[in-house]
């Protein structure tokens, strides 16, 4: 059976995951927000992102940064005139859509990066008309995603809220190559959030107008960029790649990143690819064939990009959908910063005395669209059970531990289970449940992803052994009370 995005709301929101921010008043398109199991679910994936990503290197690490900045730092990066995307609108009624979306579902091609007159010549050409009203649609025009803010009481007081975290170690940088002891590469991240005024938000979290990024800023001394000390861990790994020669044929090529080389892509560029489609496969277990690198071409790119690949997973309904991305942005931004505030960004290296701005590399994911991803892997209906089974990895899912009375009204069984439950939630994630009969409670952890339902039952009182059932296999096993700990830990279980 075919998942639908509506499915997978309606979902969503019945178990706590995600649902429209504001209901009672009707929502507001585009701002969603998290349940409590959701919540769960968003952190157990930034910590996963956290520990995989800042471990890359000794030098990395995360900073907090305001989410409203400084009117100058989108004029130094060019947001203010280059953040834009092309829109469409109804000469009549008011439709409004984003262009290059609108003019793609009618004729099936990508027009990503498509400018707004190319746009418009399409939708005279196709007789495109307002789906709406069928009126003439008026010539597309452009419209700058980010909101601004009027700061305090003085007219004239502008900042915007940031529309990627990027901005904030790009500003900080100066401060922390400092604070950090003029090393390089050094590693800014951010989990935090990012505004976005889009112009047609959908698709639940996909597209949303504030959304968490979590991102790494890698600032590197260009002339490095063809090494990398680990790049020998990765050169024979095997990456999903569709490179822009392999358009025409559709299909996903699997290069080691040493033949990624001999395309002309940098090493310092190629080991992070490789490292990312390592946490995507190995950390966020998401099965290979439904995994790819997409090579972006000059025109779809990023304003700021010179290399730039998407990080894009195969999705029920949607297809493959871009989840992040990894963008060699040069030194666009910090020359950018140094041209507006006047501002040196340029560090030297001490043997030679060299001066230089550095270069930065970009890691680049959307959280929302992760969460996301990974309840539409998840969710399977089990035809047998006739209730969805929520596949969450063991490492993600938002309950690692369902603990079960087998009845209610037996002082010692409760007394035992609860005992249970306060010792294991000393460890992991759990959840009590004396309600209903054990089937039932089998059937609603597995629905929300609990990993093990573990039950205390008549002969838990004589042996100290419980029964511990896997969610997917339903399998069950006797273990002792003493061990359950350490055994839920892995050593036995995946
Ligand atoms: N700093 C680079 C940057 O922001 P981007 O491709 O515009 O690049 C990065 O965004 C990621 O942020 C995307 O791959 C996507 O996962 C997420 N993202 C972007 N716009 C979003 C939106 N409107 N709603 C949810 N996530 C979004």
């Amino acid at each position: 059976m075919e998942l639908t995005l509506k499915e997978l709301a309606s979902f969503a929101k019945k178990k706590g995951f995600i649902y429209p921010s504001s209901e009672i008043y009707g929502g507001v398109a585009g701002l969603y927000d998290y349940g409590h199991l959701g919540t769960l679910l968003k952190h157990n994936y930034e910590t996963l992102w956290r520990k995989f990503f800042l471990g890359l290197n000794d030098n990395f690490y995360e900073l907090e940064a305001a989410n409203v900045m400084h009117e100058n730092v989108f004029k130094a990066s060019g947001h203010l005139e280059n953040f834009i995307d092309p829109i469409v609108k109804c000469s009549k009624c008011d439709f409004a859509e984003r262009a290059d979306h609108f003019v793609t579902r009618h004729i099936k091609e990508r027009t990503e990066g498509f400018s707004a007159e190319e746009l418009t010549k399409l939708i005279v050409k196709h007789k495109l008309v307002c789906p709406q009203c069928k009126s003439y649609l008026q010539p597309v025009s452009v419209l700058n995603l980010m909101f601004p803010l009027q700061m305090g009481a003085a007219a004239g007081n502008r900042a915007f809220l940031r529309p990627e975290t990027a901005q904030s170690p790009y500003v900080n940088f100066k401060l922390q190559y400092e604070a950090q002891r003029k090393k390089l590469p050094l590693g800014l991240a951010i989990v935090g959030r990012a505004y976005r005024n889009e112009i047609s938000p959908r698709n639940l979290t996909l597209r949303q107008r504030e959304f968490t990024q979590t991102e790494l800023q890698i600032f590197f001394d260009p002339s490095k960029i063809e090494s990398h000390p680990d790049f020998a861990d990765v050169k024979n790994y095997k990456l999903r790649t569709l490179l822009e020669e392999d358009r025409k044929k559709d299909k996903v090529v699997e290069r080691t990143a040493g033949d990624l080389l001999k395309k002309g892509l940098p090493q310092f560029y190629v080991y992070h690819l490789a490292k990312i489609q390592q946490f995507y496969l190995d950390e966020l277990k998401v099965p290979p064939e439904k995994f790819r690198l997409y090579q972006l071409d000059d025109k779809e790119k990023a304003f700021y990009n010179k290399f730039h690949f998407d990080i894009e997973v195969e999705l029920h309904e949607l297809g493959f959908t871009e989840i992040g991305g990894l963008h060699y942005r040069t030194d666009h931004d910090l020359a950018g910063h140094q041209r507006v505030s006047k501002q040196s960004m340029e560090v030297m290296e001490e043997e030679s005395g060299r001066k230089f701005i550095p270069h930065v590399l970009e890691l680049s994911f959307g959280a929302d669209r992760t969460v996301y991803m990974l309840l539409d892997l998840a969710y399977h209906y089990n035809k047998e059970r006739d209730y969805v089974v929520l596949k969450l990895s063991t490492k993600l899912t938002p309950i690692y531990c369902g603990i079960f009375p087998l009845v209610k009204n037996n002082e010692g069984i409760v007394e035992l289970a609860r005992e249970v439950y306060n010792d294991l939630k000393k460890c992991y994630s759990c959840f009590y449940d004396e309600a209903a009969a054990v089937g039932r409670r089998y059937a609603r952890a597995d629905e929300i992803g609990i990993k093990y339902g573990i039950t205390i039952d008549f002969d838990s009182l004589k042996d100290n052994c419980v029964t511990v059932r896997d969610r997917d296999t339903t399998e069950q096993t006797r273990i002792k009370i003493s061990e359950l700990k350490d055994k839920l830990g892995g050593m036995y279980w995946k």
